[in-house]
């Protein structure tokens, strides 16, 4: 009796198991390879293939945003099959459009529960070309202990930061620590620099690059003197080398303890404040300097989103992955354990995530 159950189940699961195997897919992803970017995409992903009896391989792409849209670009010009979700910059959905697929019929509507300005972002001619994974926004770090040590607080204008990352740095390298820098930012020619360039000049009333109606209006004293500002940095608060830093190379010197401030986005916290962070417990975030006392702060909204690429065979299992990896779970843990922002504004109220980033609920 016995076994004539188990046979009957058996041949009853048989079928499907054969079904299962028989559609499930490879999907290959990119998730980027900044900070924490690669653990996470290993972590999630692979909770999604045991989930749903896929398979998933990571495709590891270069640090620098301006190349990953260089390579995604060529990739999409030899209709390329090899990638099937790819991450995608704040700035590209327009860029790319013609080769993503429209979510809006995997994602049951799941896109009202983002900030419908990124939801507005990423739709183009009609389209949801990519669902919303995080967001960013440019932060001044600095370390409190420091600030402490040399009887000062955090900078409100350019101009006093300048000064305190001057006293700090003279200070530091006096007492041995000759490569002690002041403030470390982006600064190499990559969309990195043009994100930290807008904060400035923005901060000086500098206005906008081109404005609404596509008028270029950047020629304007506010500007020059942002730039002017921000010239007079390198070499004297921020090393030479600055003009090759992109994130993680501004993230570097700070973490390992040798820079009073540093520019950067929320996901240097978790990475800092981390166990083999020299500066764990050390680290304040503020707003950005004003240009000024007229000036204001300013920060750059950055952010990565998730899409399905047109040339990808696997195109229902892909956009699975994408609704799962963009969901409020994934999100949640992100925020917590990564300091990745949300795109979900019921996640800003969590108490778990604003215990992890106190400074997320003014953000
Ligand atoms: C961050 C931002 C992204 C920006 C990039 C610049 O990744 O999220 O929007 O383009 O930094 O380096």
């Amino acid at each position: 009796m016995t076994f004539k159950l188990k046979s009957a189940v058996l041949a009853a699961i048989a079928p499907i198991a054969l079904m299962a195997s028989a559609q499930a897919a490879t999907i290959t992803i990119s998730c980027g390879s900044v900070g924490q970017d690669f653990e996470f995409c290993k972590k999630h992903t692979s909770e999604w293939a045991a989930k749903t009896g896929n398979e998933v391989k990571l495709f590891t792409i270069p640090n620098s945003t301006t190349d990953i849209l260089a390579l995604f670009r060529q990739m999409f010009a030899a209709k390329s099959t090899d990638l099937d979700v790819i991450n995608v910059d704040v700035v590209w959905p327009g860029v790319i459009k013609d080769h993503l697929v429209d979510l809006s019929k995997y994602s049951n509507g799941a896109e009202k529960n983002h900030f419908p300005a990124i939801v507005k972002n990423n739709t183009v001619d009609g389209k949801l070309l990519a669902m919303p994974w995080f967001t960013d926004a440019g932060l001044l770090y600095y370390r409190k202990d420091l600030l402490a040590k040399y009887n000062a607080k955090a900078p409100a204008t350019w101009e006093e930061l300048a000064v305190v990352a001057k006293k700090i740095q003279d200070g530091e390298r006096a007492a041995g620590n000759n490569d002690f820098q002041g403030f470390v930012f982006q600064a190499k020619a990559y969309e990195g620099l043009t994100c930290d360039a807008v904060e400035w000049l923005t901060s000086y009333n500098g206005g906008n690059i081109v404005d609404a109606d596509g008028k270029i209006t950047v020629n304007n004293p506010g500007a020059v003197k942002a730039l002017k500002t921000a010239a007079s940095w390198v070499g004297t608060i921020a090393p030479q080398g600055v003009l090759n830093y992109a994130e993680e190379e501004a993230r570097g010197v700070f973490q390992n303890g040798n820079a009073a401030f540093m520019r950067n986005w929320p996901y240097a916290w978790s990475l800092g404040n981390g166990k083999d962070s020299k500066i764990a417990g050390k680290i304040g975030v503020s707003a950005l300097p004003k240009g000024g006392a007229d000036g204001k702060n300013a920060a750059t909204l950055g952010g990565w989103q998730l899409a399905v690429s047109k040339y990808s065979k696997n195109q229902e299992a892909a956009a699975s992955l994408v609704m799962y990896m963009t969901s409020p779970e994934v999100q949640k843990e992100r925020a917590i354990k990564g300091s990745y922002n949300p795109t979900i504004a019921s996640l800003y109220t969590d108490k778990d995530v604003l215990a992890a980033n106190p400074f997320f609920g003014s953000l």
